[in-house]
């Protein structure tokens, strides 16, 4: 009997699901191909169920999610409604019920020409960052005083636990060395301003001295943004919080060619875990079969692997990073000429061609 994945699936809004419909095809592709099976349970939440029903993320549906093996997210966030309402409701809720405590983010550069930064090659983009997805100002833990008023005093608590600190630090290590790249762990922090800071410079330490085969390195978030652009090479493993990763992240995502391919895993370890493409909704795209779905089929590629199916993920990958290679796909935005529909159905025809391992 071949082994079964179930995917349970949040399309979502906006060109979530345009992007979705595409991962979904090269899935079930590689998963005949491969000789294992997919069962997906297709979840409506987002802004139209919301609109229709008022129901955001129901409990019921919650617990159903929750026994699945993996989830795909396709994105959240719609204009018609209140900022952050679904974004809170649905994609921070998996986030902290499941306690998806790795937000992990591989910044690999597939072909020169995507590259934004001059003279850089995909053997100088190519390092993964490790955000810890589950602490700090997204904890929140905020509150607005005489709200409306010229009194105003606005506030949102910056946490970070010991726990929550030592877990992702600990991940990151392994992960370092996992990679047998150039085994090195950056630090990024802020640490001289925020004085918080400090329990992950001393965590990073002592944890550190577990791991002697991994160098240990430190930069400043504002450093690091810098060296992101100039330097991208001195990266190998990086490691942060919430919000400098999520800030980074995006950065790292342009010297990568766009935000078209680039791909999260938001990851409780041996647990059910998420796969999303980084960007939106997109709205003005919506339905305008333009958005690329690269970003979706490499956070497909990123579930199979969490799955224990690497040759599978490989497979997607390999085949992705050939076709921008070759230009065949030409670039990642909006303006390739190709249709989402297209993309995928390119991206199907090169998986047939290629021969059988
Ligand atoms: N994880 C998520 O679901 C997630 C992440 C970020 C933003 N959002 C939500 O999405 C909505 C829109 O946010 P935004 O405009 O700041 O960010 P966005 O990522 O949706 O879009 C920013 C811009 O990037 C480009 N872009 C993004 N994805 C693309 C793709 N696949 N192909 C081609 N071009 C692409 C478009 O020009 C787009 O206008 C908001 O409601 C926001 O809260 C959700």
């Amino acid at each position: 009997m071949s082994k079964e994945y179930s995917i349970a699936v949040i399309a979502g809004d906006g060109i979530g699901p345009e992007v979705v419909r595409q991962g979904l095809r090269v899935l079930e592709h590689v998963a005949a191909r491969e000789g294992f099976r997919i069962r997906t349970s297709l979840y409506p939440f987002g802004a139209e169920h919301y609109l229709e029903t008022k129901e955001i993320f129901p409990d019921g549906a919650f617990g159903e999610v929750r026994q699945h093996d993996a989830i795909l997210l396709g994105a959240i966030g719609d204009p018609r409604i209140e900022v952050g309402l679904l974004e809170f409701g649905i994609i921070a809720k998996l986030r902290f019920e499941l306690d998806l405590y790795v937000n992990l983010r591989p910044v690999k550069l597939y072909a020169e020409h995507l590259c934004p930064l001059k003279d850089k090659a995909p053997e100088d983009v190519d390092f993964i960052v490790v955000r810890e997805n589950t602490e700090d100002a997204y904890a929140g833990i905020r509150g607005f005083f005489k709200k409306g008023t010229p009194d105003e005093v606005a506030s949102q608590e910056i946490i970070f636990t010991r726990k929550g600190v030592e877990r992702v630090i600990r991940y990151a290590f392994e992960l370092a060395r996992r990679r047998d790249r150039a085994k090195k762990l950056t630090l990024v922090d802020k640490a001289n301003a925020v004085r918080a800071m400090d329990l992950w410079t001393r965590v990073f330490e002592e944890v550190g001295r577990e791991y002697p085969d991994i160098a240990r390195d430190h930069a400043y978030i504002d450093a690091a943004c810098m060296w992101c652009v100039k330097n991208p090479e001195w990266f190998d493993t990086v490691v942060t919080s919430n919000m400098f990763g999520d800030i980074l992240t995006d950065l790292a995502a342009m010297i990568q060619g766009g935000l078209g391919i680039a791909a999260s895993g938001n990851i409780h370890p041996g647990r059910v875990s998420l796969f999303e493409p980084i960007h939106g909704s997109a709205p003005k795209y919506t339905g305008k079969n333009v958005a690329n779905p690269l970003a979706t089929v490499m956070a497909v590629s990123m579930m199979l692997d969490y799955l224990g199916e690497s040759r599978a993920a490989g497979l997607i990958e390999d085949t992705v990073a050939a076709l921008l290679r070759s230009k065949r796909i030409p670039s990642l935005g909006s303006d390739s000429g190709l249709s989402t529909s297209g993309i995928g159905d390119l991206v199907l025809e090169a998986l047939e061609q290629k021969a059988p391992a």
